[in-house]
């Protein structure tokens, strides 16, 4: 069997802003694979409660979400060049769902057991056919604990929070620098710490500290990593 006939699932985990969005688009990207954001799940599913007054200020009407969650319909449109935009009900929401305001309050969404665990299920759909490449918290431990590739990324709060801003402010999304490490932090803090699957490194996962790395060097250590997995599996 030659490498590229050889489908696998690919799962990349990590704190907040570490760049693993970006990384694991890259790679998709460089060997046909589809992405999947699953982060991306959790802010449309936020942004939904945001905007049916179920999620304010911090404070998630917990029954609520739960009960609607079978009429919020989550779907990912591909984009030439871009990877893929998140559509809500239909609607692209992929600039609204990054907002502070969405990001303020994903994490207290993130922690409800019955929204994880129908998110969870959409996303182990996507990875029937293999072929694919996910990032998220608990993509390696939970979504796909059989998956042959496994990455878990850190960076320190400070550097992811320099990312974030950066980021935000190519998007044209006014924040400030502090505010941004303040949610950093608070995220990692509400992560790392539910009770339902929390963000820890799967034990078969390979650690990346990329503080200190470029994108491109970054992008090289992956697919570096994705070719060694494949010999290995041949
Ligand atoms: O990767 P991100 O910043 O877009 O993720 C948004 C939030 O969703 C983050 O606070 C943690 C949560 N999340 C999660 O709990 N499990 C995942 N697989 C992905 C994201």
């Amino acid at each position: 069997m030659s490498e590229t006939d050889k489908k696998i699932i690919i799962a990349i985990d990590g704190y907040s802003s570490s760049g693993k969005s970006s990384m694991a688009r890259a790679l998709a990207s460089a060997i046909g694979y589809r992405y999947v954001d699953s982060g991306a799940m959790y802010r449309a599913v936020t942004l939904w409660g945001l905007r049916h007054g179920l999620v304010i200020d911090g404070k998630v009407d917990e029954d609520a979400i739960v009960a609607a969650l079978p009429e919020i319909n989550i779907d990912f449109l591909p984009i030439a060049g871009e990877g893929q935009h998140t559509l809500l009900d239909g609607e692209d929401v992929e600039r609204e769902i990054r907002s502070l305001r969405v990001s303020d309050n994903v994490s207290q969404v993130a922690v409800i057991p019955a929204v994880r665990h129908h998110l969870v299920e959409l996303q182990q759909r996507f990875g029937d056919e293999k072929g694919i490449v996910m990032d998220g918290r608990d993509i390696g431990t939970t979504v796909f604990p059989q998956a042959e590739m496994k990455v878990f990324v850190d960076a320190s709060a400070e550097t992811r929070a320099r990312r974030r801003f950066l980021e935000l402010q190519e998007k044209g999304v006014e924040s400030a620098y502090e505010d941004v490490l303040a949610n950093v932090r608070q995220r990692d803090h509400i992560d790392t710490t539910r009770a339902e699957s929390p963000l820890v490194k799967a034990s078969d996962a390979v650690s990346l500290d990329n503080s200190e790395m470029t994108i491109a060097e970054q992008n090289k250590w992956l697919i570096d990593l994705y070719h060694r997995t494949l010999d290995a599996l041949i």
